[in-house]
């Protein structure tokens, strides 16, 4: 129970951290960089008669500023995606895949069933959070060629499965045991799950990939 508490602290405070961490690169490095972007500008049509070559030097560096600008943006993003609270679990969950697509490692696909409706914004993060540890596990472990994330609602739940066909891995007697080797991220899938009060299980098949699958009451659906 020590124990138990212990990761729920640790997974509220992450995702405290986060948050705090996102605000401070939208608050500060991206509007720091922004100036420094507007002040390579006025250099550039200021009065001052400037040789071709600072003005193509100049020109690059506003360049780099802007891809700079582009990464922080997706980075805190990525930290806090408020695009959930906006669009909903669904649009999110194609986000995140669209985006790993985008990297031509695994063809990522999702596939959403069911009636689709709003969940409680908790659930929707926690289950965004999930799906994103998950295909990041797939990308890091997997050599899978195929990752595929399945949303289903069904009338008083929602499944979230998110599978690939990679290698596999041996689990060992409980996730916790990952915790001693410093691997959290199926613990904290774990741990997300609990305090929806909600259902994991995590099976693997060497050489056939893995699948991780995510059950949790809807109580929305059930009154609607
Ligand atoms: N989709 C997968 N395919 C193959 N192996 C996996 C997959 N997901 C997890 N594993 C194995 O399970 C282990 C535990 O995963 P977990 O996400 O808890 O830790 P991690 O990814 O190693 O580290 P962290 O998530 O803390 O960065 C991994 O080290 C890997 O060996
Ligand atoms: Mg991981």
């Amino acid at each position: 129970a020590n124990m138990e508490f212990y990761l729920s602290q640790v997974t509220r405070a992450q995702e405290e951290e986060r948050k705090r961490v996102a605000r401070e690169i939208h608050d500060e490095s991206i509007q720091s960089l922004a100036t420094l972007a507007l002040g390579i500008d006025a250099i550039a049509r200021g009065k001052e008669k400037l040789s071709e070559d600072v003005l193509r030097r100049l020109k690059g560096l506003r360049a780099e500023t802007d891809s700079i600008l582009d990464g922080l943006r997706c980075f805190s993003h990525k930290l806090r995606p408020g695009v959930i609270d906006q669009v909903g679990l669904v649009a999110a969950l194609e986000i995140l895949t669209e985006e790993l697509n985008k990297e031509n490692s695994v063809k990522t696909s999702l596939e959403v069933a069911g009636s689709e409706r709003r969940l409680t914004p908790e659930t929707e993060l926690a289950l965004f959070r999930i799906a994103q540890e998950a295909l990041h596990n797939v990308k890091k472990h997997s050599r899978a060629t195929e990752a595929k994330i399945r949303l289903k609602f069904i009338r008083s739940k929602v499944k979230l499965t998110a599978s690939d066909n990679g290698r596999g891995f041996e689990l060992p007697d409980t996730l916790s045991d990952f915790a001693t080797e410093g691997k959290l991220g199926l613990i904290g899938i774990q741990e997300r799950t609990r305090l929806l009060g909600g259902k994991l299980l995590v099976r693997s098949w060497a050489g056939r990939g893995t699948t991780v699958v995510v059950e949790v009451a809807d109580i929305q659906g059930m009154k609607g």
